[in-house]
């Protein structure tokens, strides 16, 4: 039967790039969604740039454009990454579109007039230079329990305690820099807490098509343990949709964002409607209307299981819509691991792999690690390119390269009927289990299916060596059938490979000279006489260095750059259940907002100026309180032996052993003119191995386009350890 199936991945958050933590999301539902779409089923992918909030308010202030231009930028660059990786949505829209609007005042208002929206006076932190209030996120200060300072307004990264603002010590906005003030206001809340949505929300996870077992018991525990009204309002400035009957007024980012789902399908819809014929509004309800027959999955992060399993069927349910009929979340990435990390290099951007690496490749290898649990996945960078190597290469694209070439030379590209189709029916046997893996979300144990199958394919190619037949006389028809059987088996295995693999699955079937297949086709075999296209080369096998290079890149450009904030309220604080929030899986830790005053970033022309490069991109003084310089004391300089560029600086900063750093000055100084001088240097690099040993800093310089280069003094007073800021 034809099934109709809506899905959606998690709208990702448009001020900030799309890195391998995002592709594992956006490589297990493609890989779905292209699985169902061979079944011959309705299957209908749709995303969007979730582009509201704050940190997008806040981050178009400070590059000095409006959040308009910044987010359709970001969906450019979204894009490019997304078909990089061979995403297909069918569409792919944004949260600031009418569609969106139009959805997000119906809910709205529907829950107005079912009585669960309830208005409160709300006292929060209050920027007075910048007569914003303030997200906890945008609030910095010192932790009450380790009393590190600089820590954001819901957690202590230096300890990890999680508290509310109004705990930190001496706070202070991170926009401006302001004390914060207390001030109250009135906020609008979704009545989560009326029995209605309790006992709908008990009965719908009680459901298991509708979540995973390990979800619905962390949704149990938060459903015991009472939920909270929902604040969905935030006051102006904000960026996003004002509430329509409360001026000044706008709806919380996380309100629409899922809303955004239904935004980017009815626009959908209108393109399908100009091709078929049938009114928008009438596909539209067909998949989000009432009592819909048709299939609804939402493919997220287990960060956000809150907003998809509580949140999102509650308003469904008494604003009038379908909920969905299920929620797959999914673990995070490690690396290596770890988390992903910016000085390790790890922190890995789409389009930074897609520089050095085959995206199929990490499709392959992301796949191969999948399966339905809320599991967290990792990417050994090592067992990466060992795994596609051997599997992809070694074995699958091994079978056709080493059958094709005597096909197309010695039978006029012509196949052969096959005598013995033993081997090839197993294979054919094995497409209900295979699709049984795909259904269920468990890749990894379809591609190790496969790749048994792939070894059975090679055993045959190895037990009746082609190549040898090839030189003995007589042998041309077993020589022909042989081949012919390999192609047969490849053809198999790149059909249960497409899912995953759909470009080299489109170049094959090119090479076969057949239409694109689709999964009944696996009853079927090329017939003798098919005749293939001469084979091209499918896939290179890694070399380690392209991946080191990528790490070196990382390393070197994503080091000083901030990382992108996902929607800075994340925590949900207004539930009684305290925050539900595991860590988001982009490792967030800072935002970018507009520079103090006073810091004004400009070009040196003229005068005295040197010849140099245009300033970089604006940071904040978030960012730039993030770099320690410190006063040092150079107490040693000497030569290194085999060092054309560098000298070994030993630094007093005050601490109980000195540093030692490996500078790149000895052009410009001779080791002894160094001892006994104050310098400044960046004292929270983290550690760098060198071929001398461990560079513990950096000192800083001038240099221009002129040769030359300066070190910085202090001036007199200033002692070895204290901070340049
Ligand atoms: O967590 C995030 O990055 C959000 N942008 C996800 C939104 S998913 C959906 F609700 F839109
Ligand atoms: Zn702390």
């Amino acid at each position: 039967m034809k099934r109709k199936i809506l899905v959606t991945s998690a709208l990702p958050y448009a001020n900030g790039s799309i890195h391998l933590g995002h592709l594992v999301e956006y490589i297990q539902t493609d890989i779905w969604v292209r699985f169902q779409k061979m079944q011959g089923h309705d299957c209908h992918y749709v995303c969007a740039d979730d582009t509201h909030g704050t940190p997008i308010m806040l981050r178009a202030q400070a590059e000095g454009i409006t959040p308009e231009a910044l987010i359709e930028r970001v969906w450019h660059e979204h894009k490019a990454d997304f078909d990089g990786f061979h995403i297909e949505f069918d569409n792919f829209y944004s949260t600031n579109t009418p569609e969106t609007r139009h959805y997000a005042d119906d809910i709205y208002l529907k829950l107005k007039a079912a009585g669960l929206i309830e208005v409160r006076s709300v006292e929060q932190y209050y920027d007075p230079v910048k007569e914003m209030f303030l997200p906890d996120r945008f609030i910095k200060g010192e932790c009450p329990k380790c009393h590190a300072k600089d820590q954001y307004g819901d957690s202590c990264e230096a300890c990890g305690t999680t508290y509310s603002p109004t705990d930190l010590i001496e706070p202070y906005s991170a926009v401006s820099g302001a004390k914060p003030v207390r001030k109250a206001s009135d906020h609008y809340f979704f009545r989560l807490s009326d029995p209605r949505c309790r006992d709908f929300l008990k009965r719908w996870i009680a459901d298991p098509r509708h979540v995973q077992p390990e979800a619905a018991n962390k949704l149990n525990e938060w459903l015991e343990s009472g939920l909270s009204d929902w604040d969905i309002s935030r006051d102006a400035p904000y960026f996003g949709f004002e509430i329509p009957d409360a001026p000044g007024k706008y709806y919380y980012v996380w309100l629409d964002a899922p809303i955004g789902y239904m935004g980017s399908f009815r626009n959908f819809c209108d393109k399908l409607s100009t091709k078929n014929g049938q009114p928008a509004e009438t596909i539209f309800n067909e998949y989000w209307g009432k009592d819909s027959s048709t299939e609804v999955y939402h493919f997220i992060g287990k960060d956000i299981l809150y907003f998809h399993a509580l949140f999102w069927p509650a308003e469904l349910e008494h604003a009038g819509y379908r909920t969905p009929t299920g929620v797959f979340a999914h673990g995070f990435l490690t690396v290596n691991g770890q988390k992903m990390s910016k000085s390790r290099g790890t922190f890995i951007t789409a389009a930074s792999y897609r520089k050095h690496l085959n995206p199929e490749q990490l499709r392959y290898y992301f796949a191969a690690k999948l399966n339905s649990s809320i599991e967290d996945i990792d990417l050994s960078l090592e067992d990466f390119t060992a795994r596609v190597n051997s599997d992809l290469i070694g074995k699958y694209v091994n079978i056709a390269s080493r059958s094709a070439g005597f096909i197309t030379k010695r039978f006029d590209g012509k196949l052969a009927p096959i005598s013995e189709p033993a081997l090839l029916q197993q294979l054919q046997a094995a497409a209900q289990d295979i699709a049984a893996q795909y259904e269920a979300r468990e890749y990894g144990k379809a591609l190790r299916d496969i790749m048994r199958l792939t070894d059975l394919a090679n055993q045959y190619v190895d037990e009746n060596k082609p190549w040898e037949l090839a030189k003995q006389e007589g042998m041309e028809a077993r020589l022909h059938e042989v081949c012919s059987a390999s192609l047969n088996l490849f053809r198999l295995l790149t059909l249960y490979l497409k899912p995953v693999l759909p470009k080299l699955a489109a170049n094959v079937e090119a090479f076969l000279n057949i239409p694109p297949l689709s999964w009944q086709d696996a009853q079927k075999l090329l017939p003798a006489g098919h005749a293939i296209n001469a084979y091209q080369h499918l896939m290179t096998r890694i070399d380690p260095k392209q991946v080191e290079s990528m790490i070196e890149e990382n390393k070197a450009s994503l080091a000083s750059a901030p990382s992108p904030v996902r929607h800075a309220e994340k925590q949900v604080h207004e539930t009684k259940a305290a925050s539900p929030s595991p860590q988001p899986s982009d490792g967030t830790t800072s935002h970018s907002t507009k520079p103090a005053s006073g810091q004004v970033a400009g070009y040196p022309q003229g005068g005295e100026g040197a010849s140099v490069g245009a300033v970089a991109p604006l940071i904040s003084i978030d960012d730039f309180s993030k770099i320690d310089l410190r006063i040092a004391k150079i107490v040693n300089a000497e030569h290194l032996e085999g060092a054309d560029k560098l000298l070994k600086l030993t630094l007093d900063i005050g601490e109980e052993k000195p540093r030692t750093v490996f500078a790149g000055i000895k052009s410009a100084y001779a080791p002894e003119s160094l001892i006994g001088r104050h310098t400044i240097m960046v004292a929270n690099l983290a550690p760098r191995k060198m071929k001398f040993g461990l560079s513990e800093g950096m000192v800083l310089a001038a240099s221009g386009s002129e040769p030359g280069l300066f070190i910085l003094s202090p001036d007199e007073g200033a002692k070895p350890g204290m901070r340049v800021k």
